[in-house]
């Protein structure tokens, strides 16, 4: 354990709101509308911290909906350590609902979040997180307002099913729409299997962007020890409420603060936990939008130098079978990390909000189910992470290639000169209404060998950026048995899609990214070894290409629709920098700046 300093009464932050003699009638003017609810002065004066929780459950975010009922047993805890908890509302999050992505919203909710960190007599925050973005807008206005803060996961659903078939969310969406496409069930049926993947309570059930932010969450250190995937329904999840509500209150004593535990060793475990999770393709974004408002220079190179080589030790889908239920069954994220520190791969010293190191947290909690979470000797696949691809087109690029199915290996990576390359010819289209507007077009001659190129659905193009990239190939490639081709995008994917696409392509059409140079018809060369991506044309053509397109006026993409969409835009970086805006990334440490400590 580590030994903290301990605060006291009269250094809590809110003291300067609550027990300001020096401003006695800017004081009774914080008090007096709290009591005017059934707070007491003894609560608001007698130096007791008081706690935010930042409810990210509404009525529009089913996801997390639950954690309006969860968020009893938060303060119950937090009352059962001497703190009073006030609670109050993350702008709404959700993933599949929210147009034109949920990704617009998830810097809007970071600058809400930290305006009332900052502006409000809070000593300590409990962030209440689940549903894709809640988590890493919790997380990067935590970083950046530095109070004492832990992050509470909602948790996933239960298992889908099917008969005995296990059905998660989000992939069977993927799946059900080539069996739609190919005839073999009708809308109806597509509806009614979908809903089969959401049968509780709780975030996606797969190792989607929700149960990969949320176990990033708690790789991070930011969530208590075995706490990120406990199924939402089970009684333990209400427990782990509890618990997070008495601890948050010790940090408040402790003055454990995010910047203490956000330290470099910990993105790197993060990272590394990533790739043994299999997890979201979204994951790289968010913990490089976390480490910046950290303070600390994360990039997709450490992604592929850190994670790539490591071994995929999570079988749940999209890269394996299982849910995470049985992945929480089988010893959840802390299995994960005692498998990474056996192997020697974790920064076993890095501070977690118990006040204990990650290491010391790992006792005692390894795998108790083989077949769900691997050893690390015995894995799944090897070299699981994301690999950055590079290129004439772009400077960064994400694959996922735990991901990349035998089928796809068989049909592109079979050269046996060179078994990780392979060149195509590619169609290109301009946002997701083109695609759906002409996928199906027989003149665009789309065959075994074509990529599909996604561009105009980055941050700017897009606002927020489409998870639009894993592009399924046309129904009459489909009805034949192909039912992948090679994607590439300036977009992202959905993480809970199994997709092996190039992803996230940076810089983006939309901001002067070379993809908007690209012609169909033009040839790509892909070579997964040497990390390339490649346009086949000489420099003088891509030049002549630059060129015309400057005088046009560069790449077009639809206007703003909202006043958020207009400043966003104006201000966002690109994915591999985190999508995060640029003016917020100077902030470090809000909470100590005047007038409160
Ligand atoms: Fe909310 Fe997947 S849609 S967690
Ligand atoms: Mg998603």
């Amino acid at each position: 354990m580590a030994n903290f300093h301990r605060i006291t009464p009269d250094q809590l932050r809110s003291r300067y709101w609550f027990d300001n003699p020096d401003h006695a009638g800017t004081t009774a003017l914080c008090i007096e509308r709290y009591l005017n609810y059934g707070i007491t002065l003894d609560e608001l004066t007698s130096g007791k911290p008081i706690i935010g929780i930042c409810q990210s459950g509404s009525d529009l975010t089913p996801c997390n909906r639950h954690h309006i009922d969860l968020v009893k047993r938060v303060k119950d805890g937090i009352r059962s350590a001497g703190g009073v908890p006030f609670e109050f509302p993350m702008h709404p999050i959700h993933e599949n609902v929210r147009r034109p992505t949920a990704a617009l919203d998830r810097n809007l909710a970071y600058l809400g979040i930290v305006e009332v960190l900052h502006g409000y007599p809070l000593d300590g925050v409990v962030l209440t997180t689940g549903c894709d973005k809640t988590t890493p807008a919790a997380l990067m206005a935590a970083a950046t307002v530095n109070i004492p803060a832990i992050v509470l996961s909602g948790g996933p659903m239960l298992n889908g099913w099917r008969g005995a078939e296990r059905v998660g969310s989000g992939t069977i969406i993927w799946e059900l729409r080539k069996r739609l496409a190919a005839g073999d069930i009708d809308y109806a049926e597509f509806l009614s299997r979908a809903s089969d993947s959401a049968p509780s309570i709780g975030h996606c059930n797969t190792m989607g962007t929700a149960s990969t932010m949320n176990s990033m969450a708690e790789v991070l250190g930011m969530s208590l020890p075995g706490s990120a995937v406990i199924p939402a329904p089970y009684k333990e999840r209400a427990m782990v409420a509890y618990d997070t509500g008495t601890r948050i209150v010790d940090m408040v004593w402790e003055d454990l603060r995010p910047l203490d535990i956000l330290t470099r060793e910990a993105f790197e475990n993060a990272i590394v936990a990533c790739s043994a999770l299999g997890g979201s393709s979204n994951a790289p974004v968010h913990i490089n939008a976390i480490a910046r408002h950290a303070g600390i220079e994360l990039d997709n190179d450490d992604w592929q130098r850190l994670g790539h080589e490591i071994p995929l030790l999570a079988n749940v889908m999209p890269a394996g079978a299982f849910l995470c239920e049985e992945f929480y069954r089988a010893g959840g994220v802390p299995a994960i990390l005692h498998e990474l520190q056996t192997a020697g791969k974790l920064h076993g010293d890095a501070l977690t909000v118990n006040g204990r190191t990650i290491g010391d947290n790992l006792q005692g909690r390894e795998t108790q189910d083989v077949d769900v979470i691997c050893r690390y000797n015995d894995p799944l696949v090897n070299h699981a992470g994301f690999l950055n691809l590079k290129g004439n087109l772009f400077d960064s690029a994400l694959m996922k290639t735990s991901v990349i199915s035998r089928d796809f290996r068989e049909r592109f990576l079979n050269d046996p000169n060179d078994p990780e390359a392979f060149e195509g010819k590619v169609v290109v289209f301009d946002g997701s209404e083109d695609y759906h507007a002409r996928i199906d077009d027989p003149a665009l001659n789309i065959d075994s060998r074509t990529i599909l190129v996604m561009r105009g659905a980055g941050p700017v193009g897009h606002p927020g950026g489409a998870e639009v990239v894993n592009m399924q190939p046309p129904e009459a490639l489909i009805k034949q048995g192909i039912e992948s081709l090679p994607c590439l995008g300036d977009g992202r994917q959905s993480g809970t899609s199994g997709s092996p696409s190039i992803l996230n392509a940076s810089p983006e059409a939309a901001t002067g990214g070379g993809l908007a140079l690209l012609e169909s018809g033009d040839r790509l060369r892909v070579d997964l070894k040497r990390g390339q991506v490649q346009l086949l044309i000489e420099d003088s053509e891509l030049e002549a290409r630059r060129e015309r397109l400057a005088q046009q006026g560069g790449y077009r993409y639809p206007g703003h629709q909202t006043p958020w969409q207009e400043i966003q835009r104006s201000m966002v970086e690109p994915l591999d920098r985190g999508m995060t805006l640029e003016p917020a990334t100077k902030y470090r440490d809000v909470a100590r700046r005047h007038p409160p400590r």
